[in-house]
Parts: C-alpha cells; structure tokens; sequence
C-alpha cells in the first residue's frame, strides 16, 4: 500500500501545499538548480534568497562563473559559512566547461563526478531538471523516510544508510512526477515532519505512515554517534 500510494499522495500535496515560487523553482537550468542547492545545503531558504540573486547577477551562466576569480565567488558567498562550498562551486563550474563544454552532464551518475556534488545532491539536480527517476536521501528525507517505513536500523552505520537508500528508490513515481516527488520530500521535511513534534494531523500521508501507527514517530530515525 505504501508503495502504490505514497509518492501519488505526496505529489498531489506537493503540488497544492508545498513550495512552488521559489526562485529555483519552475526552471529546468541546471545551472541555477545546482547553485541553489549548494546553498541550500547548510542554509536557510531565507538567507539564501538574496545571495541567489546576487550570485546569478554576477554569474548569469556557468561560464562565467567557472572564468571568474576565486576571490570574487568568495566575496559573494561572504555570511553564507562553511566556504568550502564555494571553493567546490568554482572548481565544479571549472570542471563542466573544461571537462564536459559547459553542459551540466544529465544524468546523476554523471553529476555525482563532479566537485561538491554528492550522490544526493546529484539526485536533487538530474530529478528537478531532467525528470530522472533517482532518490534524494538528505538529512530532512532520512527522517520521513524512515517514519514513513519505521526504520530502525542505525543511520551511523553504512549499511543501514545503504539499506534506507535502497528503499528510497523503491519509492520514485513516474519520470514526469519526479520534480514534485523530489520537492514533496524536501517540503515535508522541512515543515510538518519536523524533528521534535511532528505536524502528523496536518500531514498528508500520516495514513500511510508506519512509525505513525506505532505512536511515536519522533523517535526516528536513530543515528548514534559514531
Ligand atoms: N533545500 C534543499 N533543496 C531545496 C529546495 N529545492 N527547495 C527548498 N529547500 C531546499
């Protein structure tokens, strides 16, 4: 059950309830899909708002930003933190036009060689601009994930992670859902599946949700240190 009507539920949600004029949002540029995701890694939607302007003024493709100097990216990721992101932005901007002629490759597989970009980051980009059919599994997606499907194996260990990762992809709608999916996900997390007092009597698909049946949906997931 979970299978047939979890990702068609969470589209529909997505759809009427979630984010959907974000300035990120209604393009399939990679570009501008990749840069708001750095951002949006260790950042509010909030702060990242006006940065992303900034930035894709200065930077209106990749090629400038991969022709740019160093110095000038890190002057506008300036209050942004953890600027090993922008050093990886400019390197991955250097690594599209000089390895692949300017062209974001279209595949995760493919994103996922380049610097900064994680397997789930790879993911986020290939579902929102070319509708391909791969799991995101960030911080906020492990926590739906594994109430939606009372997972209880130990997120610090790998083969647990893998395990989630495994049954995130057994989840995935129909390629032309795949960008409602993806950001239904990150929408969820980011709202009513929070990680203190879960929203379950707003959220769409609590019918759906195991650790919600088992009554304490805030104890998961389970990450021990490692
Ligand atoms: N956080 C990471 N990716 C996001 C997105 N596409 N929209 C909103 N928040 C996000």
């Amino acid at each position: 059950e979970i299978q047939a009507l979890f990702a068609p539920t969470l589209v529909a949600w997505q759809r009427s309830h979630g984010r959907n004029a974000l300035p990120w949002q209604n393009t399939r540029d990679p570009y501008r899909v990749w840069l708001s995701e750095i951002m949006l890694q260790q950042t509010q939607v909030g702060t990242v708002l006006g940065y992303y302007q900034r930035f894709l003024a200065s930077f209106p493709s990749v090629r400038e930003l991969a022709a740019a100097p160093l110095d000038e990216v890190l002057t506008l990721w300036a209050g942004l933190g953890y600027y090993s992101r922008a050093r990886n932005l400019h390197r991955c901007a250097q690594a599209v036009c000089e390895m692949h002629g300017g062209e974001f490759p279209r595949s995760a597989e493919l994103l996922q060689t380049l610097p900064g970009i994680g397997r789930s980051t790879a993911a986020a980009v290939a579902s929102f601009c070319f509708g391909e059919r791969v799991a995101i599994l960030d911080g906020n997606v492990k926590r739906v994930l594994s109430r939606l499907l009372a997972f209880d194996g130990d997120l610090a260990s790998a083969a647990q992670e893998k395990l989630l990762w495994q049954r995130a992809g057994e989840l995935l709608p129909a390629s032309a859902d795949m960008p409602s999916y993806t950001q239904g996900l990150m929408d969820l997390g980011a709202s009513l599946c929070s990680v203190r007092t879960p929203q379950c009597l707003l959220c769409p698909v609590s019918e759906l949700c195991l650790a919600r049946a088992q009554g304490e949906p805030q104890r998961l997931p389970i990450k021990t240190r490692k």
